[in-house]
């Protein structure tokens, strides 16, 4: 059997020519091609409601196209307006059955968003993925609030690497939880030295971040905001 109608027929109401070319030709993963299609959705749905709470006029979301800049990063543009260069900012991100976006009016704004289910971790991967200062933190918590903390300091460290543009650059350890708040569910983080050389913007920052579990599902976003380092 070929792919669902439903896929074809979001696509042609949600993307404009350009993207469902990409979308086609995003490696043959059916499964993938769904879960980028979703994002998109998901970022546009996010752009347009802001929009229309400022008083905006509706636009369709084909009226819009999702770029992917060279490091992957996923950015707006006006298929109306072809000049225009105030776009919302926005990020996206995607896991086994959910698709989740984020959108901030300011073209500037730092945005990153990112979404994991809630597994079982392998012994290492505390140690591969977090810094001693980040296990402490941890400890501080009940053994039994470990788990979902571990998730949300990684999926944190994902949403952050995605509003330096850059990702994971220098690897998980390059970005450092420096408190966390287990009742508000906001944690600070700082980049490394490698983020910081490549994000100017956010290297003197103490990052605000804002997690958050949905059923078996961690989520974590920024807008790039926060304190002084
Ligand atoms: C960017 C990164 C955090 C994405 O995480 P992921 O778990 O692979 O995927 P997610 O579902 O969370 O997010 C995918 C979305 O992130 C966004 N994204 C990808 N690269 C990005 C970047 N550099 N900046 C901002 N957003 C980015 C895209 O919108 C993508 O969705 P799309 O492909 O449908 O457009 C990760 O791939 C990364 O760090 N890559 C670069 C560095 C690297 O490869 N390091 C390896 C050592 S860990």
């Amino acid at each position: 059997m070929g792919r669902p109608v439903w896929r074809d027929v979001l696509e042609w109401v949600q993307l404009g020519p350009e993207e469902r070319a990409a979308l086609g030709s995003s490696g043959g993963n059916p499964t993938r091609a769904t879960l980028r299609l979703w994002g998109r959705i998901a970022a546009k749905e996010a752009v347009r409601r802001l929009w229309l709470e400022q008083g905006g006029a509706a636009v369709f979301p084909a009226d819009f196209a999702i770029d992917t800049d060279a490091h992957g990063r996923p950015t707006l543009r006006s298929l109306l307006e072809t000049e225009r260069q105030d776009l919302p900012a926005i990020s996206i991100a995607h896991t086994d059955g959910v698709a989740v976006a984020i959108a901030s009016l300011d073209p500037s704004a730092r945005v990153g968003i990112d979404v994991e289910r809630l597994v079982e971790r392998s012994a290492g991967f505390e140690a591969n993925a977090l810094l001693d200062s980040e296990r402490t933190l941890l400890d501080a918590l009940a053994p039994s609030q470990r788990a979902e903390w571990v998730a949300r300091i990684w999926c944190a460290k994902e949403a952050v690497g995605k509003a330096t543009a850059f990702g994971l650059l220098g690897g998980p350890l390059g970005i450092e939880t420096v408190s966390l708040d287990a009742h508000t569910g906001i944690l600070a983080m700082v980049l490394g030295a490698e983020l910081s050389e490549a994000c100017p913007a956010l290297a003197q920052s103490r990052i605000e971040v804002y997690t958050a579990r949905r059923s078996e599902y961690i989520w974590a976003c920024t807008l790039g905001e926060g304190s002084a380092r």
